[in-house]
C-alpha cells in the first residue's frame, strides 16, 4: 500500500523507516529521542481523546439526571499518579535529548578531528578545508570525525544536513562549532534552515562521503595544477563563491544584474552618475559593493574578498561574456 505524503503517512510510518538515512554518528541518537517523544505524544493523544468521549457520552444531560451526582473531592493517590507519569516521562525526555545534545556539541574522545571552516553568505556556502582546498561543496572521509567552524558574512545562516539530524547556525560576528563522524559514504544535500532573504530557499551545496582517505586525496589533488584557462577559472569561481545564486550569464533577470553582455557597457547609478564596466569598476563591486549600486537594484550584495588571482579570473570571465559587435 502506498499512501499520499502528509501528516498521515508521517503518523503511520513513525518509527518505521520514513526518516532519510543516518549518514552521521549522532543520528541515531537523535532518532531514539524524536520516536520517544513520538510515541508518548501519540499514545498520550489517544488516552485524553478516549477518555474526553468516555465521559462525554457516560455524563451527558439527560432526564434523569438533572442534579450533579455526589463525587469525592480529593484523590491524594490519583494526583500523584497524574504528576508522577508526565514528570517521569518529561524527565526521560530530558535525559536522553541531554545525552544526545552533548554528545553532538563536545569534542569527541581521541585526537582533535579535522577542521573544516565554513563560511555562509548570502546565498551560498563555502567550505575550506584542512588540506587548503575551498569548494562549495563539503567534502569528508566516512569514519573521520570531523569538526565544523562555521562563520557568516552577513546575516544568520543555519546549516542543516537531515541525512545526519544536524543543524548549527553561522553567526556573523562570531564562530560556531559542529562535531559529528560521517558514517555512510554518498552525496547528500546541505540546507540553510533559516531564513536569510530572497534566495534562501536557493542556498543549497552537496555533502560528499568519501569511501576512503584515497577517493579523498584524489578530489583534494583535483584542478590543482590549474590546466583551465583564466576565464574557465573565472566561471568556476563565479559558481563556487556564490555569484551565481544573484547575477545570471544568461540575461535573465535575479537580486542583480546579469552579467551577461556587462563588460563595457555604462550602467546608471542609483543616486545618479554612471559607470563603465571595466576592471576597476568590477573590482570596486566586489570589494565594496554598497559603493555604486546600478539603478533599479539593491544595496544587498555583502563584500567578496578574492584573492588577487581570483580577481583576475573573474575579470577575465566576465570579459568573455562581452556581447559579439
Ligand atoms: Cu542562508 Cu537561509
Amino acid at each position: 500500500m502506498t499512501l499520499a505524503p502528509g501528516p498521515l503517512r508521517s503518523l503511520l510510518l513513525a518509527g518505521a523507516g520514513y526518516l532519510p538515512e543516518r549518514a552521521s554518528s549522532v543520528a541515531e541518537g537523535v532518532d531514539h529521542v524524536f520516536h520517544f517523544i513520538f510515541w508518548v505524544s501519540a499514545v498520550s493523544l489517544v488516552l485524553i481523546v478516549a477518555v474526553t468521549l468516555l465521559f462525554v457520552f457516560r455524563y451527558r444531560a439527560s432526564a434523569s439526571r438533572q442534579a450533579p451526582e455526589a463525587s469525592p473531592d480529593h484523590s491524594t493517590r490519583l494526583e500523584l499518579t497524574w504528576s508522577g507519569i508526565p514528570l517521569l516521562l518529561v524527565m526521560v525526555m530530558f535525559g536522553i535529548s541531554t545525552k544526545v545534545y552533548l554528545d553532538m556539541t563536545g569534542a569527541p574522545p581521541g585526537p582533535a578531528p579535522a577542521q573544516v571552516k565554513v563560511m555562509a553568505r548570502k546565498w551560498s556556502w563555502w567550505f575550506d578545508h584542512p588540506n587548503g582546498k575551498g569548494a562549495k561543496d563539503l567534502h569528508l572521509v566516512v569514519g573521520q570525525p570531523v569538526e565544523l567552524v562555521l562563520a557568516s558574512a552577513d546575516v544568520v545562516h543555519s546549516l542543516y544536513v537531515p541525512q545526519f539530524r544536524l543543524k548549527q547556525d553561522a553567526v556573523p560576528g562570531r564562530y560556531t562549532r559542529m562535531n559529528f563522524t560521517p558514517i555512510m559514504a554518498g552525496t547528500f544535500p546541505i540546507l540553510c534552515a533559516e531564513y536569510c532573504g530572497t534566495n534562501h530557499s536557493q542556498m543549497m551545496a552537496d555533502v560528499v562521503i568519501h569511501p576512503d582517505q584515497a577517493s579523498y586525496d584524489a578530489w583534494a589533488a583535483e584542478g590543482r595544477s590549474p590546466t583551465l584557462s583564466l576565464a574557465e577559472q573565472g566561471r568556476k569561481l563565479f559558481d563556487e563563491k556564490g555569484c551565481s545564486a544573484c547575477h545570471s550569464d544568461d540575461g535573465s533577470a535575479g537580486v542583480g544584474p546579469t552579467v551577461k553582455g556587462l563588460w563595457g557597457k555604462t550602467e546608471k547609478l542609483v543616486g545618479g552618475g554612471t559607470a563603465t564596466v571595466d576592471e576597476n569598476y568590477v573590482r570596486e563591486s566586489i570589494v565594496t559593493p554598497a559603493r555604486k549600486i546600478v539603478a533599479g537594484y539593491e544595496d544587498m550584495m555583502p563584500p567578496m574578498p578574492l584573492e588577487e588571482q581570483e580577481m583576475l579570473a573573474v575579470i577575465a570571465y566576465l570579459q568573455s561574456l562581452k556581447e559579439k559587435p
